[in-house]
C-alpha cells in the first residue's frame, strides 16, 4: 500500500523541504517532479525515483536574487546547490526511511543534474541522472525566470498529491515493468 512508501507528500511536508525548496521556488521543483514522471514513463526509468529527483533537485539552492533579479555572475562563480543538495535530500530522504539504494540513486541524480559545479564534468551520465537533468532543462527560462514563477504552497501539495497517485497507480498496474523495484529495493532499470 501506498502509505508504506515514502511518497511525494511526505518529502514536500517536511520542515527541511518547507525551508528550502522555496528558495528555487516550488512551481519548478513540482514542474520538474511532473516532467521527470513523464520523462520516466517514455523512457523506462522507475516513475518513483525519477519523481523524488525532480521534487528535490533544487533543494541545495541558496537564494541568487538580487535587486530582484537572479544574480547569474555570482551564481556561476560560486554555486554548488547541486553538491549541497545532494546531501540535503539525502539526509531528507533517509530520515523518511527510504530504501538506501534508492536514496543514493536519487542523491547521485541531483549531484549530476546540472554543470553549474565542476564535479559533473567528465562523468558519463546514468539513464536517470541524465532524465534529470532533461526535466529540469524543459522548465527553464531566460535568465533564471523559471526560478521567479510562483505558485503558492497550496497549489503544490495539490499537484503533488496528483502525482503520487499517479505513481502510484503506474507501478501497480505496471508489475511487468516496476516488479523488480516493488517500491522497496533498489530498480535495476536504473543500470
Ligand atoms: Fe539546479
Ligand atoms: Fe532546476
Amino acid at each position: 500500500m501506498i502509505e508504506e512508501y515514502v511518497t511525494l507528500e511526505t518529502l514536500l511536508t517536511d520542515s527541511v523541504a518547507k525551508k528550502h525548496l522555496p528558495k528555487a521556488g516550488y512551481a519548478h521543483a513540482v514542474a520538474t517532479a511532473e516532467n521527470a514522471f513523464e520523462l520516466a514513463i517514455e523512457e523506462n526509468v522507475c516513475v518513483d525515483l525519477a519523481s523524488k529527483a525532480g521534487l528535490l533537485h533544487d533543494i541545495g539552492h541558496t537564494s541568487w536574487e538580487h535587486q530582484g533579479k537572479w544574480d547569474y555572475e555570482s551564481y556561476r562563480e560560486f554555486d554548488i546547490h547541486t553538491i549541497k543538495g545532494a546531501e540535503r535530500a539525502h539526509e531528507l530522504l533517509t530520515l523518511k526511511g527510504e530504501d538506501l539504494g534508492k536514496a543514493r540513486d536519487i542523491a547521485l541524480a541531483i549531484l549530476f543534474h546540472s554543470d553549474s559545479s565542476s564535479v559533473s564534468q567528465n562523468v558519463k551520465l546514468t539513464l536517470l541522472q541524465r532524465l534529470i537533468s532533461d526535466a529540469d532543462d524543459m522548465d527553464k527560462q531566460e535568465g533564471g525566470e523559471h526560478h521567479r514563477v510562483k505558485i503558492d504552497y497550496t497549489e503544490a501539495l495539490q499537484r503533488i498529491r496528483r502525482l503520487d497517485m499517479l505513481i502510484y497507480r503506474h507501478i501497480k498496474y505496471n508489475q511487468d515493468i516496476c516488479e523488480e523495484c516493488d517500491w522497496s529495493s533498489e530498480c535495476k532499470l536504473n543500470h
